[in-house]
């Protein structure tokens, strides 16, 4: 019997609603496959916080999740406290304590949803964002001056660093390898002149190492448009922080809704615990009504059961994805249905 500790951090609105049909559907498939998992919640840890005590998590909270084998989050944000300070506050210190610094964004687009766009066909779009997580647009280094004067001003940093840069984009041409697909890099270089002509050299040094990777590069804006116009041509794209944060939303909406996307947050080298994570955010509007779609939850759970080792597990629950979509006109509303969060778990656990 293999046991994981798993750590859970429900956060904020919608978070703990996606969470427990997560956890509901681990434990049916752990049955099934002899694993035991174990769970730590940590339930507080959530803008609440931060409102009662100042502080999204407590002074050890990455101490506390350092043995843990995985963390699944579910979502962190509250219209009464700041985005930076919920974001910075708990999200980003775990995944730079930890080394997360892949987040790998897999889109799809399922038999039984419709998706915006046309081009947008079942079994034609499989693609794979991987984000750089742990540097680049999201850095601390800046500041203001001249606060509140006419002559404010705001300056900020982006951060690129040749290990960091290199690390992800050997795992993106590695996964690529894996795939036996394309890689995309995602650059500016015409319009950013410093951070971006680095990432692309490096893209082409690393290229050479996989020299069965055929691969491309492609502006980010032209990309969007890409990813909008034929996202059936994309295989693997690496992008940096911000570019891969905003061309994964994009492409989660290009396969149908935000709340069906997963994430990982991967330390490559398991020295940490990596952290599954869906998508979305905290969703305000819907929170407290029951009704949001818990598959980007599910599906992160499915990643991370691939992480500790059990690919059968994982398809499992993928199966019962695919199944409950192409098999049942059941959805929540965003997917233009009528089903609570709870009566599609229940579908979906049928499956199982
Ligand atoms: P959001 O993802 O929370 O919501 C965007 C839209 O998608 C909303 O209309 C929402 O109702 C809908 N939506 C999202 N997830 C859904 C689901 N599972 N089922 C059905 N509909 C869903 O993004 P937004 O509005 O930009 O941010 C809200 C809060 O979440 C903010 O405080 C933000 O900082 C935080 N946030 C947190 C993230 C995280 O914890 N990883 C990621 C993104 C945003
Ligand atoms: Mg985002």
């Amino acid at each position: 019997m293999t046991t994981h500790r798993i750590g859970l951090i429900p956060g904020d609105g919608i978070g703990p609603e996606v969470l427990s049909p997560a956890r509901l559907v681990l434990d049916a498939v752990a049955r099934r496959h002899g694993l035991t998992l174990t769970y730590t919640s940590y339930d507080d840890w959530s803008c609440e916080r931060y409102l009662r005590e100042g502080a999204m998590m407590p002074d050890d909270g990455i101490d506390r999740l350092r043995d843990r084998d995985a963390i699944l989050l579910g979502a962190v944000g509250h219209p009464g406290v700041p985005d930076h300070v919920s974001l910075w506050g708990l999200l980003i210190p775990i995944r730079r304590a930890f080394r997360q610094y892949v987040n790998l964004r897999p889109v799809r687009v399922f038999e039984g949803v419709d998706g915006p766009v046309r081009g947008a066909r079942p079994g034609e779009v499989d693609l794979v964002v991987v984000r750089e997580n742990t540097e680049g647009e999201y850095s601390e280094i800046g500041g203001l001056f001249n606060r509140g004067l006419p002559g404010e001003t705001a300056v900020q940093e982006a951060v690129f660093t040749r290990a960091g840069v290199t690390r992800v984009l050997d795992y993106a041409f590695a996964l690529a390898a894996r795939r036996g697909g394309r890689l995309t890099s995602a650059t500016k270089s015409n319009g950013i002149v410093h951070t971006m002509p680095f990432w692309d050299r490096i893209v082409a040094e690393r290229a050479a190492a996989f020299p069965d990777v055929p691969w491309e590069r492609e502006h980010i804006d032209a990309l969007a448009a890409k990813f909008v116009l034929d996202p059936g041509r994309f295989d693997v794209v690496v992008a940096s922080n911000l570019f891969g944060d905003i061309l994964s939303d994009l492409a989660a909406a290009v396969a149908g809704s935000i709340g069906i996307a997963p994430a990982a947050n991967l330390n490559p080298e398991r020295e940490f615990p990596s952290m599954f994570e869906p998508v979305h955010g905290s969703a305000p509007d819907i929170a407290g009504r029951g009704v949001a779609n818990p598959l980007g939850a599910i599906r992160s759970a499915a990643m991370m059961l691939d992480h500790l080792g059990h690919p059968a597990a994982a398809r499992d629950v993928t199966d019962a994805v695919v199944s409950v979509l192409a098999g049942t006109d059941v959805r929540t509303p965003d997917l233009g249905g009528t089903a609570t969060t709870a009566e599609f778990t229940d579908r979906l656990l049928a499956f199982l």
